[in-house]
């Protein structure tokens, strides 16, 4: 028998917001005594049937990973969980834990992670559960978890000596055993089921360059096993390849100002035909051609188009789905296809219960996610091959597949407008003026058009009917523009708030124009009405997309 330790503590949690998608704080927070082991606990008090079940363990690489895996074995040991697959150095991409889940048959997994958040001692860190289908955890079962971090008074751990992980390896600890695995191979399996690697290597050889950018996270290694080792490509194809505890100071999230580098490379450099990154743990993804940013509501659109392209989804695919600040794009292309395109509220979770009943089989958000039925996260390097897929299949660049898109289904113009870490009273104040005349726009002028919409989204799930209310506020237009605001459920710092522009352009019209040309009247307007420069002190975003 293993020694089981009872520790009684102080709660840290009591004075904490409820977070919807596990635990972000700052890494410093949960170097706290006791931080990260009451979080712990309450995940295992949430899972039903843990004694002799199997979980799967790891993260992204960042500050406080290894320590953190370490001591989730003692407090699994403790719990008598029956298995613990664990990557050689605790690195596991979000995708590729959740193809782990499912191919292992697990309970569910255990992601440490901020994401797309910074890391270091003064980044950010999290913790997230992910269910037996591999997708987050949903709604009801992390303010499960958040209700009992609440009101825990104790922990149970195991202080055995833990394995080191930079081996694989079969370790057993009383009734739990622990499997050290190389964390990569799975996953580029899944790959090599899904896409035709050999068409794309002879494509990328054949003068068409490819720069990939892990941003120091934890896509390095994988980037690194399917381009250069499966695929034959010369190994300065991935740049910051090596994941580092702080990601060498980068904001490991894939957008035009924090990969900026690499923004450089392909829009004013113009030194490779194709270029692409991933965030801190994988799941997005960000596409360039040369001289050309794809907006990620018109690459769901685009990888919607072409599933005849790619060998895993040749036999037709079942539905799409999109978030509801992502672009119409898609829909136009279900259409076409004639096949269900839902509109979910902004989240990963939510298209979980339309995979699992096969109502869809790709997804995405404008936030640089798009995923398919392979797993239930979105998946950074499987956008990618899709895309490379693709352009090998068509023999063409980057632009000239989005152009000819747009020429057959029209444009949405669309940008996203972050002001990140404002007071959040400032934010609230902003949302809360809107909310209050959301209904009496109706009927009114906005950006020279009549208002037929003004709303704060809400969704009832055709699967198990459950309802999501508050998830965002939009005005609609009659020629179908849409302005969104929400507030960040990500950010750890004040309140980040975003906005959403769209507006389409049929295939007679121009499709050339700067979208924040574009959207000008529809981004004038909403600060006259809200006056969100004035009242955060700031003359721009912190971000455009
Ligand atoms: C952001 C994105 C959202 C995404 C989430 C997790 O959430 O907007 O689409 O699912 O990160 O990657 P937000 O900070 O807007 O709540
Ligand atoms: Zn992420």
């Amino acid at each position: 028998m293993t020694e089981v330790n009872v520790i009684n503590i102080k709660n840290p949690f009591q004075d904490q917001k409820p977070g919807t998608s596990g635990l972000r704080k700052s890494t410093l927070r949960f170097q706290e005594e006791h931080y990260l082991e009451i979080f712990i606990q309450a995940i295992l008090n949430s899972i039903k049937d843990l004694h002799g079940s199997t979980l799967v363990v790891g993260g992204d690489g960042r500050y406080g990973n290894i320590s953190a895996i370490k001591k989730i074995i003692q407090i699994c040991v403790a719990h008598q969980v029956g298995k613990l697959i664990i990557p050689k150095n605790g690195l596991l991409s979000t995708p590729a834990t959740s193809h782990l889940i499912r191919k292992e048959g697990a309970i569910g997994g255990i992601i440490l992670s901020a994401s797309h958040n910074p890391g270091g001692i003064e980044g950010d860190f999290g913790v997230k559960l992910n269910i037996s289908n591999g997708g987050p955890a949903p709604e009801s079962i992390t303010s499960q978890i958040y209700q009992c971090s609440q009101s825990l008074k104790s922990y149970k751990i195991s202080k055995i000596k833990t394995p080191d992980l930079d081996e694989v390896g079969v370790f057993s600890f009383g009734q739990t055993s622990v499997e050290i695995i190389d964390g990569l191979k799975d996953y580029s399996n899944l790959m090599e089921s899904i896409f035709d690697l050999d068409q794309i290597s002879d494509f990328l050889k054949k003068d068409f360059s490819l720069i990939f950018d892990a941003m120091n996270a934890v896509t390095g290694p994988y980037a690194k096993n399917i381009f250069v080792e499966k695929m034959g490509l010369a190994d300065n194809c991935v740049m910051n390849g090596i994941p580092l505890e702080d990601f060498g100071g980068l904001h490991p999230d894939p957008n035009l100002t924090y990969a900026s580098k690499l923004a450089d490379l392909l829009l004013v450099q113009k030194s490779y035909s194709f270029g692409a990154a991933c965030d801190g743990d994988g799941d997005r993804n960000m596409i360039l051609g040369q001289g050309c940013f794809v907006n990620p509501s018109d690459s769901l659109a685009v990888i919607t188009a072409n599933t005849n392209c790619v060998p895993g989804y040749k036999g037709g695919i079942a539905g799409v789905a999109r978030s509801m600040p992502t672009s119409s794009a898609v829909d136009f292309v279900a259409s076409a296809l004639n096949i269900p395109c839902f509109e979910t509220p902004t989240g990963w979770k939510f298209f979980g219960n339309l995979l699992d009943s096969n109502l869809i089989s790709i997804c995405g958000e404008e936030s640089f996610g798009t995923g398919s039925n392979h797993v239930r996260e979105k998946d950074g390097l499987w956008a990618v091959l899709y895309w490379l897929q693709i352009l090998a299949v068509k023999n063409c660049s980057v632009s000239e597949l989005i152009q000819n898109h747009w020429k057959q289904y029209g444009r949405n113009y669309y940008s996203r407008h972050d002001y990140e870490a404002i007071p959040s009273p400032i934010a609230n104040q902003i949302f809360n003026n809107l909310s209050s005349f959301l209904p009496s726009l109706i009927g009114n002028k906005f950006a020279g058009n009549l208002v037929k919409g003004a709303d704060n989204f809400s969704y009832i799930d055709p699967v198990d009917q459950s309802t999501s209310k508050n998830q965002g506020l939009r005005i609609i237009l009659e020629d179908n523009s849409r302005v969104i605001l929400r507030l960040s459920g990500t950010g750890t710092k004040g309140s980040t708030l975003r906005l959403y522009f769209e507006k389409f352009a049929g295939s007679e019209q121009n499709l050339h124009l700067n979208p924040q040309v574009a959207l000008k009247s529809l981004i004038d307007d909403l600060d006259h009405l809200l006056n969100i420069r004035k009242l955060t002190k700031m003359e721009k975003p912190t971000v455009i997309t």
